[in-house]
């Protein structure tokens, strides 16, 4: 799979981009605002990228010019809604690239591609109730709060959190895009 868009290109990821993967896994400042552990070491790393690459659910986000990784993007069956044509999205970047709309751009391009591309007909974005960053860019990128679920997950580190959810019908997709 590979997205073109301005800044960034969207596509699979590869093992060669290991170093790239760790540099912003093992960073403290991103992980955890997304529920994961950061990585201890590039054998983890490596572990992980390699399962991501096997279940192909799970997309390197590039820099456009140089092909450098420097976020990742997922689109996988959603574990709230009761629905096998409704998926979710999961992202995180590169602490270094903040702040630059890079995942507002990213969000937009995957949400076209799963509703074009894929079966999809309801995406979905979730965050800690804490991660405003996050909560912006579902907002920029047109989604709908549905509400906030209590004790929504255990984390790695025993935190128990409530979570904020976000979704977008096919339908509204359509609708917004003739408009714009
Ligand atoms: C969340 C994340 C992906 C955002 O990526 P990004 O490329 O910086 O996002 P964008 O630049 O498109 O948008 C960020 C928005 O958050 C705003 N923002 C930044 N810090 C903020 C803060 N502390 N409080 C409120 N808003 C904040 C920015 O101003 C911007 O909004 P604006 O365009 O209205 O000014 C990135 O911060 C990240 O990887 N965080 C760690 C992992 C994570 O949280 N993943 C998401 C799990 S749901």
């Amino acid at each position: 799979m590979r997205i073109i868009g301005e800044k960034i290109n969207i596509r699979d990821l590869r093992f060669n981009d290991l170093d790239a993967y760790f540099e912003y896994g093992k960073d403290p400042n991103v992980g955890p605002f997304a529920g994961w552990k950061p990585f201890p070491s590039k054998d983890i790393a490596s572990r992980v990228l390699n399962g991501q690459i096997v279940s192909k659910e799970t997309y390197a986000i590039a820099l456009k010019d140089k092909d450098i990784l420097i976020g990742t993007i997922s689109l996988y069956n959603t574990g709230i809604r009761k629905y096998n044509k409704a998926k979710s999205l999961g992202f995180s970047l590169n602490s270094a690239y903040w702040n630059q709309g890079i995942m507002t751009e990213a969000v937009k391009l995957m949400i076209a591609y799963a509703f074009e591309k894929t079966d999809c007909e309801i995406l979905e974005v979730g965050h800690h109730t804490d991660n405003y960053r996050c909560k912006r860019v579902a907002e920029k990128c047109g989604f709908n709060y549905d509400g906030t679920l209590c004790s929504y997950k255990k984390l790695y580190d025993g935190r128990l959190i409530d979570a904020c959810f976000y979704s977008m019908t096919k339908e509204e997709y359509e609708r917004k895009k003739k408009y714009e």
